[in-house]
């Protein structure tokens, strides 16, 4: 299995180009599920989670045709529409299919997700939100069973903020007849880079990037060649390792307007931070300062930069409270932190990080994918040799960690 070895103790500094973000391109992937006209999807990134979707496309009959940060895709035939357990298993995400599916062909049947290592994640929204749009639903040994001959606008309330389950509903009700009204939807950006999208091939959506989108159903979709939004958590991610090894990066090609609660914070621990049109500098010139957050749906603090910002913490001047309200179990990170040193107490969902002057280096284990980073983060303080085990968590949403973050000094390699 594969491992990282970092030696810590060098700031970062350089320049780094943020890659497409992993979280808008999986559901425009499976939106290409809703029409018969090709579709091409640019800037995206290589990912294990980005090719598990395409994957599942194939699995149901659609061509792709993918090159290094695009795909061509044709779901003209759709063989089967069915999104099998032992790929769902390795992805979440895949039940972005079931919406899209469900909405063109009348059918789909896809495999419950089931819990995973950061919390329980029902999908209670994503079904209620179907059948209230005339749905069919049943669930048959782990699989959810969906027909309806054609989806029928409603007006659908969602008691929490889901993102995934706003961008199932919101992919279903393009093709539905009538007019659909989300409420409470999610303001994520990536939400809004999928409805560009689907606007971009017919769909008639606004209100997008707000709390209520509307969705006026149309007959059929067009082909669309989209380019994806840059990954702000991936963006997130360096400005906090850039700010807890007290160096200096320029991101460029960085989602600006997406990033505003993790610069604010950033700002609050003492860094620098210019922002450009596309570009961000961040310099660190002491030692960051503690500070409190509380994750909240977007536009609050991502529950996706928690363990990065805990990370950055463990070696602040003064203690920071970090509450976590969006997952019941996104503390898995914190063991491992305390391996290299860190001081960190657990209080229901909070995380009391005692910022300590120096972490230093310890075999640790990744556990999910924010928890890696934030492992990396640590690693990169620390002094001496981290080895990070189960990197494969790692490379679901970060390309070529170790190249990139080489590229700004840091002593980090991939074992074996
Ligand atoms: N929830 C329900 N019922 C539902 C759906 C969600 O109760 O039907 C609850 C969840 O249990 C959770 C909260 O709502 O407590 C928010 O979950 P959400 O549905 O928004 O999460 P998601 O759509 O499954 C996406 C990202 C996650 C990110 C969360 C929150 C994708 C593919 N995944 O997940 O990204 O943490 O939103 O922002 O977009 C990651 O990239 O590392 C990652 C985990």
């Amino acid at each position: 299995m594969q491992k990282l070895s970092i030696r810590g103790g060098t700031p970062l500094s350089g320049e780094v180009r943020v890659a497409g973000a992993k979280n808008a391109a999986l559901p425009i992937l499976a939106a290409a599920l809703l029409t018969a006209a090709p579709v091409r999807v640019r800037n995206l990134p290589r990912l294990n989670d980005v090719r598990t979707m395409v994957r599942l496309l194939e699995r149901m009959g659609v061509k792709a045709e993918a090159g290094a940060h695009e795909v061509a895709l044709d779901a003209r035939m759709v063989a089967e529409p069915f999104a099998p357990y032992d790929l769902v298993k390795t992805m979440r995400a895949s039940i972005l299919a079931l919406g899209p599916l469900v909405a063109r062909f009348g059918e789909a049947r896809v495999s419950l997700p089931g819990g995973c290592a950061i919390g329980e994640r029902p999908v209670d929204l994503h079904i209620k939100g179907l059948t209230a749009m005339g749905a069919d639903i049943s669930i048959e040994s782990g699989y959810i069973h969906a027909t309806a001959r054609r989806l029928k606008g409603a007006r659908i309330f969602m008691d929490t903020v889901t993102v995934t389950g706003t961008e199932n509903l919101m992919m279903a009700a393009c093709l539905a007849r009538g007019t659909t009204v989300l409420e409470n939807a999610a303001r994520e950006p990536e939400v809004a880079d999928l409805a560009r999208c689907l606007i971009a091939m017919g769909a008639r959506i606004a209100g997008h990037g707000s709390d209520v989108i509307t969705v006026e159903g149309v007959d059929a979709l067009f082909g669309v060649d989209h380019v994806v939004m840059p990954d702000r958590i991936e963006a997130g991610t360096f400005l906090a390792a850039a700010a807890a090894t007290r160096g200096t990066v320029v991101l460029t090609d960085a989602p600006v307007g997406a990033l505003d609660a993790v610069i604010e914070k950033l700002r609050a621990a003492g860094a620098e931070v210019d922002v450009g049109s596309d570009t961000v500098r961040l310099a660190m010139k002491g030692r960051p300062r503690a500070v409190g957050l509380r994750t909240a749906p977007h536009p609050g603090f991502p529950t996706d930069m928690q363990a990065q910002f805990i990370a950055m913490n463990a070696v602040a001047e003064g203690t920071a409270l970090v509450t976590e309200t969006i997952f019941e179990n996104r503390f898995m990170h914190v063991q491992e932190l305390r391996r290299l040193g860190a001081h960190i107490d657990i209080e229901g969902n909070t995380a009391v990080v005692h910022g300590v002057p120096a972490l230093a280096g310890a075999n640790v284990m990744a556990t999910d994918l924010r928890a890696s980073a934030s492992l990396v983060i640590a690693g990169l303080v620390a002094e001496g040799e981290t080895v990070i085990d189960r990197i494969y968590h790692l490379d679901r949403g970060y390309e070529r960690i170790e190249e990139r973050l080489g590229q700004l000094g840091a002593r980090i390699e991939r074992v074996s």
